[in-house]
């Protein structure tokens, strides 16, 4: 008799086990809104916001900023400074609405800016966008939070607002 109890209530967690893992695949594969938008990921400069002039962040109107990024193996392209440097940091100031353009040339990247609500993943053959108002002051970290390789960790930049 107990058996019999015990059987049941193990079929019913395994299923509902499979219905949560089935749920959540099918949600995260959805990513509705988020990347609808294709890129051929061998040619990512041919699309108008990932050509290297166009990288980064620019001021698109008065409070409203676009930051468009390559991620690779491991890096994020934020284009250069006027120095020809490698720019890590973008600095906005507090109450922007920054629109977060982003894609992959390699294998599938995060792009986490941490302390905020912007998180996403970048998915090679798409374009991932995220708009959102940055409310608070400081520094936050831009960190890679899909695993890509033993590079992984070295994937990072910083957003600041001031
Ligand atoms: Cu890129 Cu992990």
């Amino acid at each position: 008799k107990f058996e019999k109890i015990w059987l049941v209530f193990g079929m019913a967690s395994l299923v509902l086990f499979l219905l949560i893992i089935g749920f959540a695949a099918f949600w995260k594969g959805t990513h509705p809104q988020s990347h609808i938008e294709t890129i051929d990921p061998q040619n990512v400069e041919a699309h108008e916001a990932f050509k290297p002039e166009n990288l980064g962040l620019r001021e698109v109107a008065d409070g409203k900023y676009t930051v468009n990024i390559v991620a690779s193996a491991f890096n994020y392209d934020f284009g250069t400074d006027a120095d020809g440097k490698a720019v890590k940091k973008i600095r906005v100031p507090k109450g922007s609405t920054v629109l977060f353009q982003i894609t992959t040339k390699d294998v599938v990247h995060g792009f986490q800016v941490a302390g905020t609500n912007v998180n996403m993943m970048v998915e090679p053959g798409h374009v991932s966008r995220l708009e959102t108002v940055m409310k608070n002051t400081g520094e936050f970290t831009v960190v890679c939070n899909e695993y890509c390789g033993v590079g992984h960790h070295q994937m990072f930049a910083t957003v600041e607002v001031y």
